[in-house]
């Protein structure tokens, strides 16, 4: 059994790493070849998180960089099929709902090679975002659709996908979280930035329905509201900084992107967490810390149902509402959503190495 895969961004790695790991050690370390489309390139975007999760050196780096959805999409394509023409997998795996997601799913049926998803069956189902797309075209162009959650089994199910093709194996990301625990644990990174630990509020945001127009601003003025009650850090990501620029006091401590590992730590210890992210929604249902999500829905409904998760809606001005909702979130440990225990790539790795 011969794969190939496909990484693009920051969070795909994080989702791979244990799927390579885990396919490696079972198949051997020929049986699987790593692309990078380059859709992230930035050192903090990519290569950080490459080292630090013990990925090997992908064998391929397609360069595609930055663009519109359709330059993205076009230069993966044409970048992909020479290489997995000249590898003749036997499957392609791509992981979640990005650009690079998309365009090689496409890449490789066309090709007439099987393709399988990890973190299948997510549905927010607002076809307004760019993910929505990409994860329903990928799932339906897959032979073996790797499903993250119980309720994606509904979701698949109503779109008439066959239940020979799906796999519930769980979520990769929380193996990642797992195996890196006694790591970030150990780090201190609020400490770093002089925040007590307990005692902040940690955001991201990077949408562009949320960045690109004039709702960042009005986020950014919640947010140093919220500055006055307690400590804010947001880590920015490049499209956010973009829209931001560097000048301009805040109270709100805006860093750089930082490691996989400082993020943890720092998730880890917030009071409170505000994001537009996937991932986060479900790193804070596994480590128990209230999350607040900035958007009109969630794919990942399961951590609403966990009791750590709260969709405010694409609404700015309840960020300012945050410290007087923070005590109404159950302090109690969180029930992990099923299968988010650590072996869903071992799961995944088990049905490879059957076929
Ligand atoms: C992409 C995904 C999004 C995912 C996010 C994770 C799509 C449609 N979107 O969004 O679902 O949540 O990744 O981070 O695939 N840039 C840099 N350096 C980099 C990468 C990007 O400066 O290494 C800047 C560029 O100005 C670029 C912008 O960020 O134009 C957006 O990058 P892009 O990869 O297009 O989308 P993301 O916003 O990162």
């Amino acid at each position: 059994m011969r794969l190939v895969h496909v990484l693009g961004t920051r969070p795909n790695v994080v989702k791979m790493a244990p799927v390579i790991a885990a396919t490696r050690e079972r198949l051997g370390p020929q049986s699987s070849v790593i692309v990078h489309t380059g859709q992230h390139y930035d050192r903090a975007m990519s290569e950080i998180f490459l080292e630090e999760l013990g990925v090997p050196e992908p064998d391929h780096m397609l360069g595609v960089g930055s663009g519109t959805h359709a330059e993205q999409a076009a230069r993966v394509l044409e970048r992909l099929e020479p290489v997995l023409r000249a590898e003749r997998p036997d499957m392609v795996l791509v992981p979640g709902d990005v650009n690079s997601t998309l365009a090689a799913a496409l890449c490789a049926d066309r090709l007439g090679i099987a393709v399988a998803h990890v973190e299948s069956g997510l549905r927010s189902f607002d076809r307004t975002m760019p993910e929505e797309i990409n994860r329903v075209v990928a799932d339906h162009l897959s032979e073996l659709l790797f499903l993250h959650s119980a309720e994606a089994e509904d979701n698949l199910r109503a779109e008439g996908v066959p239940a020979e093709r799906q796999r519930f194996v769980g979520n990769t990301m929380i193996d990642t979280l797992v195996a890196l625990e006694r790591r970030f644990r150990a780090r201190e990174a609020a400490r770093e930035l002089g925040l007590e630990p307990g005692g902040y509020l940690l955001a991201t945001l990077h949408r562009p329905a949320l960045v690109d127009g004039p709702l960042l601003s009005e986020a950014m003025e919640a947010l140093d509201r919220v500055a006055a009650t307690m400590p804010v850090v947001f880590p920015v990501h490049p499209r956010t900084r973009k829209m931001l620029g560097y000048g301009r006091d805040r109270a709100v401590i805006l860093v750089d992107p930082i490691s996989y590992l400082d993020f943890l730590s720092l998730e880890a210890d917030a009071a409170g967490v505000l994001t537009d992210s996937g991932g986060i929604q479900e790193e804070t249902t596994y480590l128990g810390i209230p999350c607040f999500t900035l958007r009109d829905n969630t794919e990942r409904p399961v951590t609403v149902r966990a009791g750590t998760n709260t969709v405010l809606g694409l609404a700015p001005q309840r960020i300012a509402e945050i410290p007087d909702l923070l005590p109404a979130v159950p302090a109690k440990p969180p029930q992990a959503p099923q299968k988010w225990d650590g072996r869903a790539a071992q799961r995944i790795a088990d049905i490879l190495a059957g076929r």
